[in-house]
């Protein structure tokens, strides 16, 4: 085994490649990256240093990536990440306990760093319960964690991974001693600082460390999209809006049928939801309330400044007898099963790059699997790679 994935030789050829305005490389044929191949099976530095068999990461979506889609994940062989809203330190842990009871399998916890309403949502009692259930990893996005909580964490054996949008915030976490870097493009879904296309930004932080691994997101949802970032130098893909449609996630069925409907151009970066959030902007699915809002988002109300509500759901989805609160417009709820209303109103991120590559619902294991076989195939037969290469700078 050798090649960038391991750390032990970047694709140094590649990066210095010019790139087209999708973020690819120009159209001369790569050679297949045979350090994926071992034994005819995918293997990254990932799966080496988790002991996983795909190099595979669900999303930590909050509010749609709860126990039933992390143990899902784990199970088929990859790794399942729960996402922690806003909620409070003893529901993550009622979460987390759920998930130790489904799968023996390493999973994780990502947490939003991004303060609402001036309060930040995860605090030194969310850091302590992973402690204390020894979750294997534990990713942080939207912000750089103190550091204090990434030697605590470490101390105690969790893997520290950041999402990173740029270059400069990778270097940031790198600084912090993090254990993993997402690569977010800006095809990515959801929360979405990012101006670099997905797999030129696994290039460039392929290019800042040899010594964590790289994962890639944005706009990967199939065998192709997830063997070429894998091509492209990364150890592994965290995929969102294609668990999105899975039958685990806890998404309302009518947002999972409009990801499955969606495509490439069907999503959008907006400051229309989380108007809490100051400018922070987010890849949503463009409905009835983005069209509305293009070009003055600014002036959309604050969700708790009015008096209108678009909807009823759960704040803590999942907990049997969370409490039921009113949706505000323009917030950043989204929406669950337990919530009721007119989805044209609601935030519901997705990826016009992934969407465009998502055909059903389906099981969230065999999502994985399909995906990594697929892959595997793709990486043994590169002109498969080169012939899609124009999908990427799609949102
Ligand atoms: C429903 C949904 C919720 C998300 N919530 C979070 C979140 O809570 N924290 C986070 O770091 N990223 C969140 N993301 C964004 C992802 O971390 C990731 O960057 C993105 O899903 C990758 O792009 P893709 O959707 O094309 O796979 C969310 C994405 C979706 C679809």
């Amino acid at each position: 085994m050798n090649g960038a994935n391991d750390g032990r030789s970047p694709p140094s050829s590649r990066e210095a490649e010019p790139e087209d305005e999708h973020g690819d490389s120009g159209p001369e044929l790569r050679r297949p990256p045979i350090y994926v191949l071992e034994g005819n099976t995918l293997h990254t530095r990932l799966t080496r240093e988790l002991g996983v068999k795909y190099p595979f990461v669900s999303d930590g979506m909050a509010f749609v990536a709860l126990p039933p889609l992390v143990i899902a994940v784990s199970e088929a062989g990859g790794v399942g990440m729960l996402g922690a809203a806003p909620e409070p330190a003893d529901v993550l842990d009622v979460r987390l306990q759920a998930i130790q009871a489904g799968t023996q399998r390493p999973f994780g916890v990502n947490f939003l760093l991004v303060p609402r309403d001036g309060r930040h949502p995860t605090t030194r009692e969310h850091i302590e319960a992973c402690v204390a259930r020894r979750v294997p990893i534990v990713a942080f996005q939207g912000g750089m964690p103190p550091s204090e909580w990434v030697a605590t964490l470490r101390a105690a054996g969790s893997r520290v991974w950041v999402q990173a949008p740029s270059g400069e915030v990778a270097q940031l976490a790198l600084a912090l001693g993090v254990d993993g870097l997402i690569a977010q493009g800006r095809q990515a879904s959801g929360l979405n600082q990012s101006t670099t296309p997905t797999l030129a930004l696994v290039r460039e932080l392929r290019a800042l460390t040899d010594s964590v691994p790289v994962l890639a997101a944005g706009g990967i949802a199939d065998g192709l999209s997830a063997a070429r970032a894998l091509f492209h130098g990364a150890d592994g893909v965290w995929v969102g809006t294609r668990m999105v449609a899975s039958v685990e996630a806890h998404a309302h069925p009518a947002y999972k049928q409009r990801i499955v409907d969606g495509d490439a151009g069907d999503s959008d970066v907006t400051t229309v939801f989380g108007r809490e959030w100051p400018g922070h902007r987010m890849r949503v699915l463009r409905n009835g309330v983005v069209r509305e809002w293009t070009g003055r988002e600014g002036r959309a109300p604050m969700p708790m400044a009015t008096a209108k509500r678009i909807g009823t759901t759960r704040l803590f989805p999942g907990i049997p007898g969370g409490p039921l609160v009113d949706v505000p417009p323009h917030s950043a709820f989204v929406p669950t099963p337990d919530t009721e209303g007119d989805l044209e109103e609601m935030a519901m991120p997705a990826s016009g790059a992934s969407m465009a590559r998502i055909e059903s619902v389906l099981p969230a294991g065999q999502i994985v699997v399909e995906m990594m076989e697929r892959a595997r195939r793709v990486l043994a037969d590169p002109h498969g790679l080169d012939a899609d290469a124009d999908e990427d700078g799609r949102g």
